[in-house]
């Protein structure tokens, strides 16, 4: 039996949970292991982003919200993974940082696992299922390919979302604050 789109987004989240795993008991290893964890994380969530949430979308577009708040997640998840890559790996702040993000990567797996993917295996037909499991894995290869781009989103793209969520004083923010008001 073809692995379908379901199993193959469970395998990585189980991958991503032994990088954490690594990361905190493999001190002398932290900055490769930061690279690969970002490399992989952001391939997994743009393949996510573009090829799997909007055919639950369109299948079931009662789940559009639920679809929505996960791309929030995402863009959270890379703003302390950000944080992470300019973190030192010998200071407390990366193990501040890396408590962080392995709690939010945490809630966001578990929300995927327990609303999208099960969503998922009941609106779409298990051979659509595996056929979308290879168009992820090829959208997963392509993202790797190409030469990894800034993780997390710029200062002008936070005023951007704060003036659209109709945040006041973001004119005065640092980069943190307006990440942690658009986190609220
Ligand atoms: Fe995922
Ligand atoms: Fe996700």
């Amino acid at each position: 039996m073809s692995q379908t789109v379901i199993d193959l987004i469970e395998a990585d989240h189980r991958d991503v949970e032994m990088i954490f795993e690594k990361l905190k008991r493999q001190p002398e290893n932290r900055p490769a292991l930061v690279a690969e964890l970002a490399a992989k994380f952001v391939a997994h969530a743009r393949a996510e982003e573009t090829k799997v949430y909007p055919e639950l979308a369109k299948a079931k577009p009662s789940e559009r919200g639920e679809v929505h708040h996960g791309v929030e997640e995402h863009h959270e998840a890379e703003e302390l993974l950000a944080k992470l890559m300019d973190a030192d790996p010998d200071k407390p702040e990366f193990m501040r940082t890396l408590e962080q993000l392995i709690k939010a990567v945490g809630h966001h797996v578990e929300e995927e696992e327990t609303e999208i993917l099960p969503a998922m295996a009941k609106a779409i037909p298990a051979d659509k299922l595996v056929k979308l499991g290879r168009v992820f894995s090829q959208a997963k290869a392509d993202e790797l390919a190409t030469p990894p781009k800034p993780v997390g989103r710029t200062k002008q793209e936070l005023v951007d979302q704060a003036k659209e969520k109709g945040i006041t004083g973001f004119s005065s923010m640092t980069k943190d604050e307006l990440i942690d008001a658009l986190s609220d």
